[in-house]
């Protein structure tokens, strides 16, 4: 990492758009956004319409008109949303500059707000400056643009479970996200350090008594006590559906789980502790008291988050206390369950069961395949060496892709750089057509067990978020490391104007 290379994203050079769409075809002259220009938009596209002002209007000082559609001539943008476009799939769309109209076709809103992430960043990167920019011009290129996205679920991991960060940062992260045409905001709300999400009933969860300051490796920096309100909650969910951004909340059991236990700990196995074992703490599998309070966390929960998907951890559950546990052995004698395997599997069932009950689906990391995989859960693939994303694909589950080797932004750049980053491939090799189906996309996950600050955690991630975004969004046969790098010194430009600097790759130069 190196030098910051100059660019222009100007009209007579290659668009540097991030990430780079399927179709690109370039035309003449520019089309040139002044204070005249009014948006025009069909009945159905008037909320997008009404997003676009909201973007243009920090930095151009302009406040567009919005009209119909019909009739409609002279210097517009229009927006139309037209569900006859079954090429496009339901995230696409079309965006044709002209000189002297612009039209973003979509039969979707999510397609229409795409076409507006990808309109943005053809104006000049001044365009995301938040205070008015004054002078200069603001020129869109003529270009004719199809698109949509390789793949259903473009995530992004953030971990308010080892460290907590506050609402307004997590808002900008889904800014950031939106801005990449990420979908997914994987919000790992509960871990070893913290449990901040407010339930009602169970006030203890946030008692600053329960924060795991005292985690393997002596933390240099203490967890940050913090408490997100299920009003926080619901903006937060509120926030990111404007932005066409699921929040999938992770409530990580039955391993990590550490602060829960302490609030209440009659959800702990009755059997004595090592206090410092900091991160082998599990709920109690055998009692029914654990079933019901995870119940009533994951109800309170359904009611803040839509999601489809509820994600339930499952990960690097020691089982320790079960072997000595009687009431788990118990559990286990009386449902056959032949070890703490098939325990840890009950327990998934249980889990899943309820939340299928719902009408949701669980998803867990990988290691929810051990001891059997409950009937109709989908896998986060973390740990390539498994095999666990083609094990579960090839049995018919759903799979996303988090692999630790290219896809932990916790690790520094120099164990990840943006380069291994941008050459993952979300499809294992091996898998026929049907199993690739399983796989539904990827995504990139920002630990914070090392307790970064919020500013920390923005250089973690950018730029090798864009490096991701372009792994699940571009056509696996338009991706170039190179042309990714010489569209990303001028994408850096418009990361500048959000308050994120890094140094651009060296292979740029
Ligand atoms: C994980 O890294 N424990 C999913
Ligand atoms: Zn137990």
């Amino acid at each position: 990492m190196k030098k910051r290379i100059q660019g222009l994203s100007d009209a007579s050079k290659e668009p540097a758009l991030v990430p780079m769409p399927v179709s690109v075809k370039r035309g003449k002259g520019c089309f040139v956004l002044t204070q005249e220009t009014v948006l025009a938009a069909d009945e159905a596209s008037e909320r997008s319409a009404v997003q676009l002002a909201g973007f243009l209007r920090p930095a151009t000082g302009f406040n567009p008109a919005i009209v119909p559609l019909a009739g409609r001539d002279g210097k517009v943008i229009a927006l139309v949303q037209d569900k006859d476009m079954p090429d496009l799939g339901p995230e696409g769309y079309s965006l044709d500059i002209e000189p002297d109209r612009v039209f973003i076709t979509a039969p979707t809103q999510a397609g229409l707000f795409y076409g507006i992430q990808t309109l943005l960043q053809l104006l000049p990167a001044r365009i995301f400056s938040a205070k008015p920019v004054n002078g200069g011009e603001w020129p869109i290129p003529c270009l004719a643009i199809r698109d949509w996205p390789r793949f259903a679920w473009r995530g992004l991991m953030l971990d308010t479970g080892h460290d907590f960060q506050h609402v307004p940062f997590i808002l900008r992260f889904i800014d950031l996200m939106a801005l990449h045409k990420f979908n997914v905001l994987h919000w790992h709300i509960t871990d070893l350090g913290t449990f901040p999400l407010e339930i009602r009933n169970y006030p203890k969860l946030q008692d600053p008594a329960t924060l795991g300051t005292r985690m393997r490796g002596e933390p240099k920096r203490g967890v940050k006590p913090g408490r997100y309100t299920q009003a926080e909650a619901r903006e937060v969910v509120r926030y990111a559906a404007e932005r066409h951004i699921t929040i999938v909340p992770e409530i990580d059991m039955p391993g990590h789980s550490t602060p829960a236990l302490i609030a209440y700990p009659q959800f702990d196995c009755p059997v004595p502790h090592k206090t410092w074992e900091w991160d082998r703490w599990e709920y109690c599998a055998g009692s029914e008291a654990t079933y019901g309070f995870l119940q009533e966390v994951l109800s309170q929960a359904l009611d803040l988050f839509p999601s489809r998907f509820i994600h339930i951890g499952g990960d690097e559950c020691p089982k320790d206390h079960w072997k000595k546990c009687p009431v788990c052995q118990a559990k286990m004698k009386a449902e056959n369950l032949r070890n703490e395997d098939e325990l840890q599997s009950y327990f998934v069932r249980r889990i899943e069961a309820f939340l299928n009950s719902r009408g949701r689906r669980l998803i867990g990391w990988d290691e929810i395949l051990e001891g059997g995989i409950a009937p109709n859960a989908a896998v986060m693939a973390w740990r390539a060496d498994k095999q666990s994303a083609a094990i579960a694909a090839n049995a018919g589950h759903d799979v996303v892709m988090a692999t630790t080797r290219h896809l932990y932004f916790d690790y520094p750049e120099t164990v990840t750089p943006l380069e291994k980053v941008y050459s993952f491939e979300p499809v294992p090799p091996g898998l026929n057509p049907g199993q690739a189906s399983r796989i539904l996309g990827a995504q990139a996950q920002m630990w914070t067990d090392n307790h970064p600050t919020e500013k920390e955690i923005e250089r973690l991630v950018y730029p090798r978020a864009c490096a991701v975004s372009e792994v699940v969004w571009s056509p696996a046969g338009l991706r170039n490391y190179s042309g990714f790098v010489r569209r990303l010194s001028a994408h850096a430009q418009r990361l500048a104007e959000l308050g994120i600097d890094f140094d651009m790759p060296e292979e740029a130069g």
